[in-house]
């Protein structure tokens, strides 16, 4: 216990120089209590506090289970976490705070759509917006540090976690998870209402085999550092706090024991300052892989490769001291890990305000402010794939119209995956919403008995029909091996289609399912993902027209399985047989790439569909050649043609035709969110420069290369409106 202030208690002084003090005074077993990352899960209550005591809790996880994702969670027990803190900052020797995490992955109390869905509204103001609406919550209930944005990269739709990133694309992941970062942290974390953020999972987690959760990947540097590392350095420019090392193993390295890619490229090469926490138990999971003896040998190579805090297995404190003294770990290395830690406290303001205030805890939930936020992104992450005749937007009167389907009444599936705090009433149904939007209409439903759905179809003029997946088939270690609509969805499908009623399917899911048989189907599809709270709110808004739509797809959407791994930024190879692009190179000599597939998408990247018109035209330059590192505005006219307002997501993508190293076909660039009233004309202009045109090529450099350069702006992977420049 302490009593009079010493410099690391004094706020006035900075941090660096609060840092060094505390180091001083700490005893080795202090160091490493620091290091050390506690359950918070009942079991463990007593015990904590006695460890707490000792000065050997430097932070608690707020949960129970490694299948975190998909199993319901303790609430955070609000007192419990007071009086955890007492212990921590009366009673123990330096009176350390503790640093309390929490998944908090797409939103607290108010569920916002799956990160996914989130992506697929390219609209980083308001994705930040919602993360600080999450921040809110959840830090009036204890927690101070959320385990997002997760960064993987996904290309391949049967890994579950999938809905957890934001899809295929290294731009798009690296602008909305920056945002996703400035949501949580704001300017200043010690704020009131901010979190600290954890870019995960570190490195190239979704290179997973077979899209299978926890397995191995393989992956050349060039697209470690491309694709994977890309989102990790916006986190790290955006000032993330804290990175977790994944689980899995990567090019024969697990991950959490790689100190190539834990300090040489995380701490060296990109300058991470924050600290890094080892995901669940990925410390004693070395031993599994083969890569570690036992958990002392695990421990000296997770410290030694890069992790500052480890997750939940407690092998640095049991064994670290041991191995300082037999010369196997570095006490440098020891110390600046330490400090890491520490700096992140004195960031959070942990030890001016330690404790929470319980009694703002329920007020602020589910605000108005924060249900508008997950409306409007909600709304904006909807991807209308197909309105036959303009099917969509359906009259508010006049129509008896069926809502079928497994999700037509859903509530708790309708919020995801990855959600710990969210409440299934808070949901408002698709068929409840509807009711709401448009009270003259006659709705019917039916149980979910095939003749009654058929029924209900034969006996309205149009039939709504929500299919998708359950959250249980996505998230965390919920991988499938067969993309398509579970079967009894197929026969319900064509049961519907051949009543002859018109049919509008929404589908709502956690991943780019190839829903061909939909397509044939259904006049209208909306593709919803798993939309939050608000997500049945948003898609009446969209049915009746009372929005919008204007999602673009984050992630191709494959035509079967078989396709897989299909995504728009491939290599052109030699032979041209890729075809993800019908109007390139012809592919050679007539060779596909399939004898039974076809080789395009069912969807391209970036595609989505609109009430209204979207046409580009009149794409201009401002200079034909620039410097290394200069730059060079490009724009195009954006017109709306049609009769109504909407917003149009305008992309800009570039090829960098000859490099020291084949460049993809195309690389997205730049994006922004337009609205447009009906006939207005916007002119949308880009600037790429030295960090969009640069790529690490085997220099070991990220580089500008000269050459010649492509560039199109339009509303998806496709757009065709190009111009060229050179980089002398
Ligand atoms: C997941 C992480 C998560 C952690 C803590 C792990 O199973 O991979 O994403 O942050 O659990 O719940």
């Amino acid at each position: 216990m302490t009593t009079s202030r010493l410099p690391y208690q004094d706020p006035r002084l900075p941090t660096a120089e609060r840092v060094r003090d505390l180091l001083e005074r700490m005893t080795l077993s202090e160091k490493l209590g620091q290091l050390n990352q506690v359950r918070a899960d009942q079991a463990g209550v007593a015990l904590v506090r006695t460890q707490a005591k000792a000065g050997l809790v430097g932070s608690r996880i707020l949960a129970s289970t490694a299948f975190a994702g998909n199993e319901a969670q303790l609430v955070a027990e609000l007192e419990e976490n007071n009086t955890v803190q007492r212990i921590a900052c009366d009673e123990s020797r330096l009176g350390i705070p503790i640093l309390n995490g929490r998944d908090v992955i797409h939103g607290y109390r108010t569920i916002f759509p799956i990160p996914l869905g989130q992506a697929a509204s390219f609209d980083p103001e308001l994705v930040e917006q919602a993360a600080k609406h999450a921040a809110a919550e959840a830090s009036a209930h204890g927690v101070h540090w959320t385990f997002a944005p997760m960064l993987d990269i996904a290309r391949d739709p049967r890994w579950g976690r999938i809905i957890e990133g934001c899809g295929e694309d290294a731009y798009l992941t690296s602008a909305l998870g920056a945002a996703m970062v400035r949501g949580f942290q704001g300017v200043d974390p010690s704020e009131p209402g901010r979190v600290l953020a954890c870019a995960k999972h570190f490195l190239a987690y979704g290179t997973s085999e077979g899209g299978r959760d926890y397995a191995s990947g393989e992956c050349s540097d060039h697209t470690l550092r491309n694709v994977y590392l890309e989102p990790f350095r916006a986190a790290v420019r955006a000032g993330c706090a804290t990175v977790m090392s994944a689980f899995h193993n990567i090019n024969g390295e697990p991950v959490s024991g790689s100190h190539y890619l834990l300090t040489r490229v995380l701490k060296d090469e990109l300058g991470f300052q924050g600290f890094v926490i080892s995901d669940w138990a990925a410390v004693t999971e070395m031993i599994v892989h083969g890569a570690a003896e036992n958990d002392a040998d695990a421990a000296v190579k997770a410290l030694t490769a890069g992790v500052d805090m480890e997750m939940v297995t407690g092998t640095f404190v049991a064994h670290l001291e041991a191995a300082l003294a037999n010369g196997q770990i570095d006490a440098a290395r020891l110390d600046d890990a330490v400090a890491r830690v520490l700096r992140a406290k004195f960031q959070k303001g942990l030890f001016e305000r330690p404790y929470l205030d319980t009694t703002r805890a329920t007020s602020s939930l589910l605000s108005p402010a924060a249900r508008a936020t997950a409306r409007t992104l909600a709304t904006r992450s909807l991807v209308l794939l197909k309105n036959q005749d303009s099917l969509l937007p359906l009259a508010k009167e006049g129509r008896r119209i069926a809502v079928l389907g497994p999700l037509a009444s859903a509530q708790g599936e309708l919020m995801g995956s990855w959600v710990f705090d969210g409440v299934a009433s808070d949901v408002t149904s698709i068929v409840d919403a509807l009711g709401e939007s448009a009270p003259k209409l006659k709705f019917s439903t039916a149980p979910l008995m095939l003749d009654a759905q058929v029924q209900a179809a034969q006996r309205a003029d149009v039939a709504i029909v929500v299919l998708g997946e359950s959250p249980l088939r996505t998230g965390e270690a919920n991988n499938i091996a067969d993309l398509s609509l579970p079967r009894d969805q197929e026969v319900l499908l064509e049961a519907l289609y051949r009543t002859g009623t018109p049919i509008v399917a929404v589908i709502a899911a956690g991943r780019p399912l190839p829903i061909g048989s939909v397509l044939e189907r259904a006049q209208a599809v909306l593709y919803a993902w798993h939309p939050g709270t608000e997500g049945g709110r948003a898609i009446a808004d969209v049915l009746f027209g009372d929005a919008c739509p204007s999602g673009k797809l984050p992630v191709t959407l494959a035509r079967s399985l078989g396709q897989v791994p299909i995504f728009y930024n491939h290599k052109n190879g030699g032979r041209a047989v890729n075809g993800y692009y019908p109007f390139f190179a012809p592919t050679h000599h007539g060779i596909r790439p399939y004898l039974d597939e076809l080789a395009t998408p069912l969807f391209p990247f970036g595609f989505g569909l609109s009430y209204t018109r979207f046409g580009y035209s009149d794409i201009s330059i401002d200079r034909s050649e620039i410097a290394r590192d200069e730059r060079v505005k490009v724009s195009a006219l954006l017109t709306n043609h049609g009769e109504r307002s909407g917003a149009e997501v305008v992309q800009c993508y570039v090829r960098d035709y000859v490099g020291s190293v084949t460049r993809p076909v195309r690389e997205l660039k730049g994006f922004r969110r337009v609205e447009l009233g009906p006939a207005e004309s916007a002119r949308v202009e880009f600037e790429l420069g030295p960090d969009e045109l640069a790529f690490w090529n085997n220099s070991g450099k990220r580089e500008v290369e000269p050459g010649r350069f492509g560039v199109w702006i339009g509303g998806s992977a496709y757009a065709e409106l190009g111009t060229e420049f050179q980089v002398r």
